[in-house]
C-alpha cells in the first residue's frame, strides 16, 4: 500500500537567546514565576530582518539534507504558521523561491499550535491519493515581533519564542504494516467556538470599516490575547483524548507507543497529559525549556532534537499530539 513516511527533519532557532531574566524588567515578571508556571527556561528571538520564511529556509534545508534528496524532487511546501512574512500571500510562496523551487505548489496553513499535525495530515493524503511524491512540511513562527512587551503583555509575552523544524515526507510502498516506517494515521479536530480564547483580534476583515485603525492600535488589540485558565483546561483534556483515539483507530494501546511528543506550551500541560494517559516520563520528550512555546514549529522541533539526541530511534511508535488556538486539536500516530 501507499504510504508516506518522514524521511529527514531539520529544524533551526535565531542565535539571540533571551533569558527569562532578561524579561523581569521589560516585563514585571520573575524567572521564578516562569519556571513554575511553565517550565519555560529561555527562548530564541529573531533579529530585527529576519522573518518568518528565513527560519523556515533554514530549517528545511537541514531537513532535505538529512532526507538525503535533491531540492528539486520537492513537489509540495505546506507552510504552517500563525506569523507570517506578509498578510498576502502565504509564507509558502515567499519561502519556495528562497529554496529556489519556482513552479511547485505551495500551500499556507492557520492551524496554530496544531499547525504541524493538520499539515502532516494532509501530506499524508496527498501521498495516499497519489497526487504527490515529495512533500516538505513546514512549521515556523516569529512570535518576538508580535507580542506585547511590557507589563501589560507579559501573560503572553514570556512564553512564546521564534524557530523553525521541517519534515521530508517521502511516498512509500509499505509491504510489512506491523513493522515499516510510515504514517499510520492522522486525525484532526476543532471548536470554533472558542476562538476568541486565544486570538489576535485584528487587523482583520471583522474589524468593521477597516482591517486596521488608530483606535485598536492604541488599545493594543493587535497582539494575542488569551484566556490561559481555559486554553489550560481544554489542553489538558484534549490532548489524551487524540492520543487514545489515534492508538484505538490502529488496534493499538497506550502502553504499545515508544515515544509520546506533545506540544510544548507548559510543562505542567505535558506532566498533566502524560499522567492522565499513564505515558512514563522516560516516554516523553520536551524542549519547552529551550524554545518556550513555538506554536506550529513545536513538534517539528521536537522531532528533530529527539532524533538528534538518539532518544527518536528506527522502528518506534511515535504519537504526536497537538492543542491550541481555534481551538484545533488532532494527532499523527507513525512508525520512525
Ligand atoms: O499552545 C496553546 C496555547 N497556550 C497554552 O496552552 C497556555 C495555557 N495556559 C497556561 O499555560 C497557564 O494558564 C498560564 C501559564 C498562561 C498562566 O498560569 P496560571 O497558573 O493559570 O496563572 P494565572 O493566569 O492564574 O495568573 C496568576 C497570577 C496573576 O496574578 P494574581 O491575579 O493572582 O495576583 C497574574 O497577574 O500571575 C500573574 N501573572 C504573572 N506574574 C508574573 C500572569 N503572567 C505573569 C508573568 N509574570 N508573566
Amino acid at each position: 500500500m501507499l504510504r508516506a513516511r518522514i524521511t529527514g527533519v531539520g529544524s533551526y532557532a535565531p542565535p539571540h537567546i533571551v533569558t527569562n531574566d532578561d524579561l523581569e524588567e521589560m516585563m514585571n515578571t520573575s524567572d521564578e514565576w516562569i519556571r513554575q508556571r511553565t517550565g519555560i527556561e529561555r527562548r530564541h528571538w529573531a533579529d530585527d530582518d529576519i522573518s518568518t520564511s528565513d527560519l523556515a529556509l533554514e530549517a528545511s534545508l537541514r531537513a532535505i539534507e538529512n532526507a538525503g534528496i535533491d531540492k528539486e524532487s520537492i513537489e509540495l511546501i505546506i507552510f504552517a504558521t500563525l506569523s507570517p512574512d506578509h498578510n498576502f500571500p502565504g509564507s509558502a510562496c515567499f519561502l519556495q523561491t528562497k529554496l529556489g523551487l519556482e513552479g511547485i505548489a505551495a500551500l499556507d496553513i492557520r492551524q496554530q499550535c496544531t499547525g504541524f499535525v493538520y499539515a502532516m495530515s494532509i501530506a499524508d493524503q496527498y501521498i495516499r491519493t497519489g497526487m504527490y511524491k515529495t512533500i516538505l512540511v513546514v512549521g515556523a513562527e516569529v512570535h518576538s515581533k508580535g507580542l506585547d512587551k511590557t507589563p501589560r503583555g507579559r501573560d503572553l509575552g514570556v512564553l512564546f519564542g521564534d524557530g523553525a523544524g521541517a519534515a521530508v515526507v517521502e511516498a512509500c510502498e509499505v509491504t510489512d504494516p506491523a513493522n515499516d516506517s510510515y504514517v499510520l494515521s492522522s486525525h484532526l479536530h476543532a471548536d470554533g467556538r472558542y476562538a476568541q480564547m486565544l486570538w489576535t483580534k485584528v487587523p482583520g476583515m471583522a474589524n468593521g470599516p477597516h482591517w486596521l485603525d488608530v483606535e485598536s492600535i492604541e488599545k493594543g488589540e493587535y497582539f494575542p490575547q488569551m484566556d490561559g485558565r481555559r486554553v489550560y483546561i481544554h489542553a489538558v483534556k484534549k490532548m489524551p483524548e487524540s492520543v487514545r483515539e489515534a492508538v484505538e483507530f490502529n488496534g493499538l494501546t497506550v502502553e504499545d507507543i515508544d515515544l509520546f511528543l506533545f506540544h510544548q506550551a507548559n510543562l505542567r500541560i505535558i506532566e498533566s497529559v502524560g499522567e492522565a494517559l499513564n505515558a512514563p516520563p522516560e516516554k516523553v520528550f520536551n524542549t519547552i525549556q529551550e524554545y518556550a512555546n513555538t506554536t506550529a514549529a513545536t513538534l517539528p522541533i521536537e522531532l528533530d532534537e529527539a532524533l538528534r539526541a538518539g532518544v527518536l530511534k528506527k522502528g518506534m511508535l511515535v504519537v504526536l499530539s497537538a492543542f491550541g488556538s481555534g481551538f484545533t486539536w488532532g494527532s499523527v500516530l507513525l512508525r520512525w
